[in-house]
């Protein structure tokens, strides 16, 4: 273990380390942080090295970009060459907070960063943690997912020690995070803005304040030829070892079908996980089950769905089935996780 761990929390931040946190990613290390969405991997956004170094650290390809945290508003300008009326519009109102904004990209900010291309992914983190680290490291961090690239993204320190405890120098501890799901992300290179992730920040939340938003085609449509534009959204993501696919339809139906083929996997002598919830788990006598959340708190859903899949991981299971969470506000950023995680598998199931 190369990383050195330190624990705080946000109503008890410890300022040394902090400090001492920023000093090595001014000098080109690697620090990884909590944030409300998920920890991050953070290197100086200003430094082509420091970001070369986080492809390296996650074996992430160096064509996928990564995000620019700052911690303050003014700092925008700094990196975004334009901003416009409507990305001005859309930070008042949910930064800082779970969303990052596509902007054109300001020259200080390396090609190495925006893996290539003109625009820069920014995000203003509401975690206490990441602000006071942003602003000891100089005000801009680059910061993917501190998880190794391709598994699901962390929601504890813990995770990112199993990731990446050897790669990089040092672990800030923040417990749990609050969301569990990465930043929903709006792009404002294009004439009328673009979702590219889905996240805790909904379409209609988006359409509230912006009028008219369109959903990225390459999240709607299956077809293998429209690729979407977020160039991290094409990889096979959050996969967890075992054969993971999602049961859809009536609760009832979808309960039968999971229990059918938990009980033909016992048959030829295999072990199944089910991913279930508070409401449901009492239902599946067969396989190790396990509750993701409630459907009465979707929050608590998309809290728990990285957990879950990694503690699959950690179980001697050869498939998994889940139940589908198509809840109302974040069915969308859940949904869009667990079917990349599933490959796409997804069986419809209805009432006989
Ligand atoms: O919640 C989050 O956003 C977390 C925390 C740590 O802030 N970060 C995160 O970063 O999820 P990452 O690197 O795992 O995901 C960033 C996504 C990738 O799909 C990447 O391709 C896309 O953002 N992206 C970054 N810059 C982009 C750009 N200029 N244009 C289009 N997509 C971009
Ligand atoms: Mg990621």
């Amino acid at each position: 273990m190369r990383a050195e761990i330190v624990k705080m929390s946000a109503d008890n931040l410890n300022i040394e380390a902090i400090r001492k946190a920023g000093t090595i990613l001014k000098e080109g290390g690697l620090v990884a942080f909590p944030t409300e969405t998920v920890y991050g991997l953070g290197g100086n956004a200003l430094d082509p090295e420091a970001s070369m170094k986080i492809y390296a650290a996650k074996g992430r390809p160096s064509d996928n970009p990564l995000i620019v945290h700052i911690a303050e508003m003014g700092k925008l300008s700094e990196i975004a060459a334009e901003i416009p009326e409507k990305a001005k519009l859309l930070a008042q109102k949910y930064w800082p907070g779970p969303l990052t904004m596509i902007l054109p990209r300001a020259a200080v900010v390396p090609k190495e960063t925006t893996g290539g291309l003109d625009s820069v992914a920014v995000r203003f983190p509401s975690d206490r943690i990441a602000q006071e680290l942003i602003r000891a490291a100089g005000g801009f961090v680059a910061a993917p997912s501190a998880n190794t690239s391709g598994r699901p993204s962390p929601t504890m320190a813990e995770h990112v020690i199993e990731d990446l405890g050897d790669e990089i120098d040092m672990i800030i501890d923040g417990g749990q995070v609050g969301i569990g799901l990465e930043s929903t992300i709006v792009d404002f290179t294009e004439e009328i803005p673009v979702v590219l992730r889905p996240g805790y920040i909904s379409l209609d939340m988006i359409k509230e304040v912006l009028g008219e938003v369109q959903m990225d085609r390459g999240l709607l449509i299956t077809d293998s030829n429209v690729k979407p534009k977020a160039p991290g959204m094409k990889y096979r993501h959050y996969a967890p070892k075992a054969d993971l696919t999602i049961v859809e339809g009536e609760m009832d139906a979808v309960i039968r079908a999971i229990n059918t083929f938990a009980a033909e996997a016992v048959d030829r002598g295999t072990q199944v996980g089910i991913i279930a919830t508070d409401e449901t788990r009492e239902k599946y006598p067969l396989g190790i089950v396990k509750s993701i959340g409630s459907r009465e708190d979707e929050d608590s859903i998309g809290h728990h769905l990285f957990e879950v899949l990694r503690e699959f991981d950690h179980c001697q299971v050869d498939a998994i089935y889940s139940e589908a969470f198509f809840t109302p506000r974040i069915g969308q950023a859940i949904m869009n996780r667990l079917l990349k995680a599933a490959g796409h598998k997804i069986i419809s199931v209805s009432e006989s």
